[in-house]
């Protein structure tokens, strides 16, 4: 079993790299924004609740996040592994992970950082509006809400994995194949 947490701001590429990363090494893909979209869509009330918080750029509450990764871990018993994307984003959430994961004998093994710089951040995700239909990605304040809810409470969870030395920063400009190849080593580091 192989447990990945990809981690970076918003537009850092973590939803690109997840689906080469899932195709070559057979992981799981646990993305808490593709599961609470998928939510809004089929208009459940745990959708309706996420709804507000997404328009506006910020994190919604921990308690739904985790119930939804809870759910997914148990849903998937037999995977290889699991490639979590868009979380943990708060060390409350990095913590109740770690509980979930011990109770099924396992834990994260590393945490891949893609750095990107603001600006960079900003048209990615303007130019991504244009085409993608998220509401959050339509309107420059919204995404630099994003980026500040990011700095405010998510940054903080790299520095939690970093106590356990399991972090490891990844260049996240330049060609997405490059970028792969970043990490594709540093998983091949690990999982050989
Ligand atoms: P979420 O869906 O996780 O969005 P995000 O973190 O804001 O980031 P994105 O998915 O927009 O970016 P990404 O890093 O995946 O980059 P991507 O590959 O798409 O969260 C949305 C919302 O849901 C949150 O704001 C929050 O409200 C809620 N939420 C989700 N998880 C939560 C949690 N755990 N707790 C609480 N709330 C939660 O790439 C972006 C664009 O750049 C694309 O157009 C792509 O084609 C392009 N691109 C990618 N790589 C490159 C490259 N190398 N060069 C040029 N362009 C590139
Ligand atoms: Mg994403």
């Amino acid at each position: 079993m192989f447990n990945l947490i990809l981690f970076g701001p918003p537009g850092s590429g973590k939803g690109t790299q997840s689906q080469k990363i899932i195709d070559k090494y057979g992981l799981k893909h646990l993305s808490t924004g593709d599961l609470l979209r998928s939510e809004i869509a089929a208009e459940t009330p745990l959708g309706l609740e996420a709804k507000g918080f997404m328009d506006r750029g910020q994190l919604v509450p921990d308690e739904v996040v985790i119930g939804m990764i809870s759910s997914a871990l148990d849903a998937n018993p037999d995977a290889n592994g699991f490639l979590f994307d868009g979380f943990p984003r708060t060390e409350a959430q990095a913590e109740a992970l770690d509980k979930l994961l011990k109770l099924k004998k396992t834990a994260i093994h590393l945490m891949l950082a893609l750095d990107v710089a603001e600006p960079e951040l900003i048209s990615r995700l303007l130019n991504r509006g244009k085409t993608s239909g998220r509401s959050d990605d339509t309107n420059e304040d919204v995404i630099k809400a994003r980026i500040t809810e990011y700095h405010k409470k998510t940054s903080a969870v790299a520095d939690y994995y970093m106590k356990f030395d399991k972090v490891k920063h990844i260049p996240g400009e330049g060609t997405v194949e490059n970028i792969f190849d970043s990490i594709s080593a540093e998983i091949d580091k690990k999982v050989k």
